[in-house]
């Protein structure tokens, strides 16, 4: 087969001789008498989903060559030629020079092969006392630690999206729900900063699973570790490692770092697609809380009157793939035995794939919470429906000395008074009130209502304005150090 057919990336099914390579292309060469299958080459290369690691593996292989002149086994002026060959082949693959192909399988292979093919025997002394199944699991740990780091800012973006919203939206009360029916009143900002919490937990899921994958892995060689004096203290330095991993045979098996990872990306998810499943209800004609910014929404090809919250439902949708991306990478890991196998090139799709998903999901969800309009008239017009003020009005029984069981069921016997009649509890007349309970007095309508029940409020963390002014200002001070800490 010519090597212009090799290109083609479709198998070809028919033939059992559908074409092998040369053996002169391939790292193991030596023991080898036949070449590899092309079909066989098509089905294990992973160059398609694994170039994107180039950067970090060029920079594990400078650190590699420069421990290896550390360490006398590789002379200055080897490092040297090693250090630029490996910065041109950067170049050349940033600047689209650099051409790839199926028969060296993966990013490995590719860059030392463009190395050899570039500065000669030299370059055949890079793969000293290491082998690609500590080399992947350093570039992928690289690789992870900057994209946490990418994911880390912008969720402290989003954060800000609902902080800066806060002073605006500070006198909106709107229903809290549980099981989807009105329990009681909020305030806008307690809302928002809700979700901060949430993405704050996951900020700090992100650094504590950082810390896990920044180990260093390379040294551990093929499984046993090495002969060769290596100094991994060295590369561990050069790489920005805090750790090194302490056992050879656990390094290339180990992708506890990926799954974690999956799994804070996943939980980022199911956070984003409660904030996008509240919001798409919001925005219905029945709710109309919100008004969603317009280039956020698309419309239906058939129903000129539709504006479609679709950013929405895809933040919603896209936490079906992280997670079943989670799910792959632990059922694929399950029941391994010790040390690397090929499953494990199997972990990248899905990983990538979070990563991807989650960024481009952020990068929309902060500017859809700074457009996003709250429909104040239609809000305020429905807050006295649903009895959102009950609660309150039976804590303020239990403050005169009522058990709490029977001020909840003087409270209900009002509730179900007014359901009847179909008003909230503040139209009641006072007479009905002493009917129920004779201990009432006019001080009863200064706590019913949506805005006195909220004003009421006094536990800490609790929607009281005062306490959420609280939380407001601190979470201003935590964002203003953060930012300042990221620049
Ligand atoms: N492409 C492989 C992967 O992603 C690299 C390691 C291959 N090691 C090996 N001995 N075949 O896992």
């Amino acid at each position: 087969m010519s090597s212009s057919q090799k290109s083609n990336h479709s198998p070809s099914a028919g033939s059992a001789n559908s074409g092998s390579s040369p053996q002169k292309t391939k790292a193991w060469s030596g023991v080898f008498t036949e070449g590899t299958d092309r079909r066989v080459e098509l089905f294990t290369e992973s160059i398609s989903i694994d170039r994107r690691l180039y950067a970090v593996d060029i920079r594990g292989s400078i650190a590699h060559a420069q421990m290896l002149w550390d360490v006398g086994v590789l002379s200055e002026n080897e490092f040297h030629q090693i250090k630029e060959g490996l910065l041109e082949i950067r170049r050349q693959i940033e600047e689209n020079r650099f051409s790839f192909n199926i028969e060296f399988e993966d990013i490995h292979m590719h860059i030392e092969h463009a190395l050899i093919e570039m500065i000669g025997d030299v370059g055949r002394k890079l793969h000293t006392a290491r082998s690609r199944n500590d080399q992947v699991v350093t570039d992928l740990r690289l690789w992870i630690r900057e994209a946490i780091d990418r994911i880390d800012r912008r969720l402290v973006d989003l954060q800000a999206a609902f902080i800066g919203r806060c002073d605006d939206d500070f006198d909106v009360i709107l229903p809290g729900y549980t099981h989807m029916q009105r329990a009681q009143p909020v305030i806008a900002p307690h809302i928002w900063l809700a979700y901060c919490e949430k993405f704050d937990r996951d900020r700090q899921r992100l650094a504590n699973c950082r810390s896990r994958v920044n180990v260093l892995g390379l040294g551990a060689a093929a499984l046993a570790g090495t002969s060769i004096p290596i100094d991994r203290t060295k590369t561990a330095e050069y790489l920005g490692f805090e750790q090194i991993a302490a056992n050879s045979l656990d390094v290339s098996s180990d992708r506890d770092f990926v799954l974690e990872t999956a799994f804070c990306l996943t939980e980022i998810a199911i956070h984003l697609s409660t904030l996008a499943e509240e919001w798409i209800l919001w925005s219905t004609s029945e709710f109309n809380f919100i008004r969603l910014p317009q280039a956020f929404c698309t419309g239906s090809s058939i129903m000129p009157q539709k504006m479609n919250p679709d950013v929405l439902e895809l933040i919603r949708g896209k936490t079906a793939r992280i997670v079943g991306n989670l799910q792959t990478l632990l059922v694929l890991t399950k029941s391994l035995p010790l040390a690397y196998n090929r499953d494990l090139q199997e972990d990248k799709p899905p990983i990538f794939d979070s990563f991807d998903t989650i960024e481009t999901v952020l990068m929309l969800a902060a500017p859809l919470v700074e457009g996003t309009a709250l429909n104040r008239e239609s809000i305020a017009d429905k807050l006295d429906r649903g009895y959102l003020d009950a609660t309150i009005l039976m804590e303020s029984l239990i403050m005169k000395g009522i058990p709490q069981r029977t001020a909840h069921e003087i409270v209900g016997r009002l509730v179900r008074l007014a359901m009847e009649r179909e008003i909230p509890l503040v139209k009641l007349p006072l007479k009905e009130f002493h009917e129920i309970y004779e201990g009432f007095d006019y001080n009863v309508f200064s706590i019913l209502g949506a805005a006195n029940a909220v004003a009421a409020m006094k536990s800490y963390g609790s929607t009281a304005p005062n306490q959420v002014r609280t939380q407001i200002n601190n979470w201003k001070k935590k964002l203003d150090q953060v930012y300042r800490e990221l620049r």
